[in-house]
Order: structure tokens, then sequence, then C-alpha cells
């Protein structure tokens, strides 16, 4: 039966615009990592990373967390969740304070002081996801761990990751309508970046694009830490569309075309089936290819645009890392690499490539980076600093 077993395990359950994801991943010695299990649902009420209706999105969350643990055939009661949208914003910012009477420096200080960070950088109605690259420091010097030292003025520099209120409060009410209690609510495209990049590459510069059903993300993560997130609003999705307005086809239709031709020149007529399913469009292959071309050349502007804004004075020496799936449009790589005249590779996830669940095994890789970033921070976590940053945010 399921939920009897008990192992320790770490989940990630990615909410997409086009499914509900779920990753339930083994932990055995503090170290991960062997997949248990993987669940999945096509999403409801759904648009570009925003839910709409929080009841129905729920069943498809409910469901793809049933599949999960029957598949894993383990009981879970917490995962990481994710949220996503194109008005997600990264803001840097950075504050200091008065200790008065130098006290000694105490957590709920290092509290306040990241309240009033959020408070400076956001307008009042949005909500935090997640604070990175913090850097607290006293009297200017930078401290790791400030709690005990004394000082006359504590500095805190951090990247604030943030939605409209509106937004995570519809993710909220979606997960509270499930059975679940929700570690941490985390922006996906780092999540998906830290399943697919090497330690190597997160360390010399890198840049993860994901481009997904509804959106495209790209991250640049250099020394470790996440620089620049930025999110576009059109994805896989947009190509399925033009595809069935342009050839004046079903959905189901220009979806099996996009996949079956991605981005190979086609020679002669593609037979399209038409609106009425009576019958089938003659169409010049010249013209499928046209179409798919055009949504995918604004997809890469979007990510070279991204590039030139990073004024990156040097290379990226661990290039472009494509992910999601749309990096699983055939002849997308070598396009990309023309495009943005950077290394390209497609990236996967080492537990993906053991276990794929199947050929659409892209679908788990925001969630196994969600379930690896719960590793992460738990390992951290005893009683220490982030656990606690983390029960604040939540
Ligand atoms: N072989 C393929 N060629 C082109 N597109 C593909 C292929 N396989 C899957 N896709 C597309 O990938 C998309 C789903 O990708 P993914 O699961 O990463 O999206 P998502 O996470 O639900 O969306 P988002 O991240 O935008 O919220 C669909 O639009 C699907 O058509
Ligand atoms: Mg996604």
């Amino acid at each position: 039966m399921v939920g009897t077993v008990k192992k320790d395990v770490v989940v990630g359950i990615d909410i997409g615009t086009s499914g509900i994801a779920v990753a339930v991943l083994n932990r055995s010695c503090g170290a991960i990592q062997e997949p248990l299990g993987f669940g999945f649902c096509a999403s409801i009420s759904m648009e570009k990373g925003r839910i709409d209706d929080p009841g129905n999105a729920a069943i498809a969350v409910q469901k793809a967390m049933d599949e999960a643990r029957t598949a894993a055939g383990v009981s879970f009661a917490s995962a990481n969740v994710s949220i996503e949208g194109p008005e997600l914003v990264t803001r840097h910012g950075s504050v200091k304070q008065t200790i008065a009477g130098q006290q000694v420096i105490e957590w709920r200080d290092l509290q306040k002081l990241q309240q009033h960070l959020c408070e400076t950088v956001l307008p009042a109605d949005w909500s935090v996801i997640q604070l990175v690259n913090i850097r607290f420091y006293i009297d200017d010097k930078h401290v790791v761990r400030p709690q005990g030292f004394r000082g006359r003025e504590l500095g805190l520099s951090a990247t604030v990751l943030a939605v409209p209120g509106s937004q995570m409060e519809q993710t909220r009410q979606c997960l509270r309508n499930v059975d679940l209690q929700v570690t941490q609510i985390v922006a996906g495209a780092p999540a998906a970046a830290q399943a697919v990049l090497a330690e190597v590459e997160r360390q010399v510069g890198v840049i993860c694009v994901d481009i997904g059903a509804g959106m495209t993300k790209a991250v640049f993560i250099n020394h470790g830490m996440l620089y620049h997130l930025s999110i576009f609003p059109v994805g896989a999705k947009n190509v399925t569309a033009d595809l069935a307005v342009g050839l004046h086809t079903s959905l189901e239709a220009a979806e099996k075309i996009k996949k079956e031709y991605g981005l190979g020149s086609i020679s002669g007529h593609v037979y399209v089936p038409n609106l009425s399913r009576t019958g089938y469009n003659v169409v010049p292959g010249a013209l499928v290819h046209k179409i798919i071309r055009s949504r995918i050349e604004e997809i890469l502007d979007f990510v070279k645009q991204f590039i030139e804004n990073l004024k990156l004075v040097s290379s990226v020496p661990g290039g472009i890392v494509i992910t999601g799936g749309g990096a699983q449009l055939s002849g997308l790589s070598r396009l990309a690499q023309d495009y943005w005249m950077m290394p390209v590779r497609i990236g996967c996830n080492t537990l993906l490539r053991k276990e794929a669940p199947n050929e659409d095994a892209y679908r788990y890789i925001t969630a196994i980076g969600l379930a690896l970033w719960g590793n992460e921070q738990s390992q951290v976590t005893e009683g220490g600093f982030m656990g606690r940053l983390k029960s604040w945010l939540r």
C-alpha cells in the first residue's frame, strides 16, 4: 500500500504552464540521490506560470502528487514548490543599520535587516519568494555568520526575488487545497539551473535558458551565485499556436508537426489535417519551416538581449545550457549556437538519464532541481541560519 514505507526523501513540485511535475528523490546518509518516483498531470487553469483558478489547479497538483507517491512507493508530507511568471523580478539592494550600544548581534537583528532590505527594494504589494547572494557586513567587513559579534553598524547586501502579491496568494490558495506541507516556495528557473549545470560551470560563469511551454527564462550564474534572472512571456506553446493558426489546423496536429519537423528544412509539401477533420490541407514545407523558425528566432532574440544586457566584459566560459521542453526541438542547439555565437549544449540531469520515466523526461528537470534544493537547504540548516531564514520567507 502506498504511504506505508518510511524513507528519507526530498520532493520537488514544479507548477508549470503545461503540467505539474513531481520528483521524489531518496536521501540516504545525507547524500542524494536516487530517484524513487515521478508524477505528472496536465495543468488546469494555468497561464504562463500563473494560477488562474486555485481550486482547479489544486486538482492537477493532487493528481501529480498521488501518481508520484504510487510510483515511489513512499509517503511524503512536504515538498519544495515552484513559482514563476513573467512578472517575477530580481532586485539587488543593500542596507545598513546602526547597532545601538554595540550590543551583541542576534538572529532577530538579521531578520529585521532582511525585512528592511525587502521593503526598500520592492513596492508594497509584492511578495518575496527568496533572498539569494546574501552577504552580511559588520562595520563594512564581510562576516559570514554575524550572530554573536559586536560592532557599530550591521550591513546587508542581497538579491531579492519577488512576484506580485496576488500571484503568491493564488499559489498559496492552491497549495492549501492539497495534501501537503510546503517546505518552501522557490523560483523555478534557478532550480532548473541547479539540476542541469555542473558545479564547474556555475563557478566559471554560465547562462541557463529554460524554454518552457509558456515562458522562456534566462539566468546568469557566476561564482556559484545567481546574478540575473529574466523571464520572457513566450515559449514552445507559442510555436504550436502559430502553426495551428498559420496552417488552419488543430492544436493537436500543430503540436505533432512541431515535434516531427523541428527546425529542419522541409522539402516538398506537408499534409495537414484541416480543422473540420474531414480532410487534409496540402501546405508547402517551406511555410511550416518559416512559422517554426520565426517564433524560435524571437525566443533566441530575447536571450541575445539578455546576454547584451549583462554587459559581460569577458566571455562566459560555461557557455549556454538550454533546457525545458522547448530545448527538445530538433536542430535548436545548432541554430542557437550560430545565433548567440557561443557554445551551446542541451542540459539534462544525470538522475533522469539513468531513470528516465519516458520520452517526456525533460518535464521533471525543474522538479528534480527543487528536490535537490531541499536537500542542500536541509544540510546547511541544522539549527543554522538558512533554516530560520526559510521559515521567515515562507
Ligand atoms: N520534441 C519537442 N519539440 C518541440 N517542443 C517540444 C518537444 N517536446 C516537448 N515540447 C514542448 O515543451 C513544452 C513543455 O515544456 P515544459 O514542461 O518545460 O513546460 P512547462 O514547465 O510546463 O512551462 P513553463 O516553464 O513555461 O511554465 C510544450 O509546449 C511542448 O510542446
Ligand atoms: Mg517549466
